[in-house]
């Protein structure tokens, strides 16, 4: 909600998400400058439902032809919590046969499916009794930015990492550094922050394929300012050559290479590149990078390199091992929980002061 009033959108908060009424300048905005939204939908009918047969006959009264012209391609995605009905496969298949059918009486033909690459998308929510279809303005989830170029293991989602900066509190005044960098995205989320760059400045959105789509709209909210450029003292490192390449690469596309300082190094030995700052990292997880035991033997090293090398710094872990704090041997200043996927994370805060070597009593 608070990135949704810096783009001068009231919105509040629903589950899983947050929603907002208004013009299509809101949305147009919305898609081009969140950081953290994952797709922006437009709610186009709610109503009470008990079978399949309320879903078709509810989804073949709305005016279709009025919102896409049957040219797009389309595809139909429902997702439900707490519905009665027994196979979401053939409630999707209901959803799409009522769009068709009302092209069809319409015009005489219908939009063609594309699961793979459609133009656009009608989302169907189901709740237990009450369902909401909506039709995304967003195509592509926002996370995918167009600037990935170079692949490393394990990335971040943009989204997720944006959050986890904005989640740090860094000013872009502060040092940065990612000393696990990887594929380099809090790196680059960090950068076009604190350089204003829309997100969706390089991708296109499916809005775009809708009847009400105003180019000239678009146009006037692709040139709006958007907040003060800084010149942020960004660092990453990480041990692997092919992370580093990865990340250079994203970097470049992404336009904020000038920003970011890259240097192959082992954070176990690195030193701070500035006196003070924030540091944020997701260590390797999980059976391909990080075993149980190898974790449990990095993280009171790392706890000693942070406490010996870091004084002065905010040390931010974005993790999925809850056993990070006590093995670390630091008491967190502040715990988050967010959530990787399906995969249940903490954001941990640690300050690192000189001489306070000691978890506290
Ligand atoms: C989960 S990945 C980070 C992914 C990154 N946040 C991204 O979005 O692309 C963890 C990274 O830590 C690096 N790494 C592992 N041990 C390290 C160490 N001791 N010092 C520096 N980097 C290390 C790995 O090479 C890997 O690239």
């Amino acid at each position: 909600m608070r990135e949704l009033a810096a783009l001068d959108i009231a919105a509040t908060a629903v589950a899983g998400g947050v929603a907002f009424g208004g013009s299509w300048e809101g949305c147009y905005r919305a898609n081009l400058g969140s950081r953290i939204a994952s797709r922006i939908l437009w709610r186009v009918a709610e109503f009470d439902y008990r079978n399949e047969q309320d879903l078709y006959s509810a989804a073949r009264a709305i005016d279709w032809p009025r919102y896409f012209r049957v040219e797009r391609t389309l595809r139909v995605n429902v997702t439900a919590q707490k519905s009665p009905l027994k196979s979401l496969e053939f409630a999707t298949l209901r959803v799409k046969d009522a769009v068709c059918d009302r092209f069809r009486d319409a015009l005489g033909k219908r939009p063609s499916i594309d699961r793979a690459n459609p133009d656009l998308r009608v989302h169907a929510f189901l709740e237990s009794s009450r369902a909401t279809l909506y039709l995304d303005t967003s195509g592509e989830p926002l996370f995918k930015r167009g600037w990935r170029a170079g692949a490393a293991e394990a990335p971040l989602r943009e989204n997720l990492a944006a959050g986890i900066v904005m989640l740090t509190g860094w000013k872009p005044e502060e040092a940065l550094l990612d000393p696990m960098c990887g594929g380099g995205t809090l790196l680059v989320e960090a950068a076009a922050m604190a350089r204003g760059r829309a997100p969706g400045a390089k991708r296109r959105f499916a809005f775009e394929k809708l009847a009400a789509f105003d180019t000239g709209l678009w146009e006037r909210v692709k040139q709006e300012p958007r907040g003060s450029e800084h010149a942020p003292a960004v660092y990453g490192s990480d041990t692997e050559p092919k992370a580093l390449n990865a990340a250079r690469r994203n970097l470049a596309e992404a336009g904020v290479e000038r920003w970011v300082k890259l240097e192959r190094a082992d954070l176990l030995e690195r030193t701070a590149p500035a006196p003070s700052g924030v540091m944020v990292m997701n260590p390797p997880y999980g059976e391909r990078m990080g075993s149980p035991e190898e974790l449990a033997r990095f993280y009171p090293r790392l706890g000693d390199a942070l406490k010996q090398r870091f004084a002065g710094w905010r040390c931010c872990i974005f993790t999925a091992d809850l056993r990070l704090p006590k093995l670390i041997r630091l008491e967190p200043a502040r715990r988050t929980p967010l959530w990787n996927g399906a995969l249940e994370c903490r954001l941990y805060e640690f300050e690192i002061v000189a001489g306070s070597h000691r978890r506290p009593k």
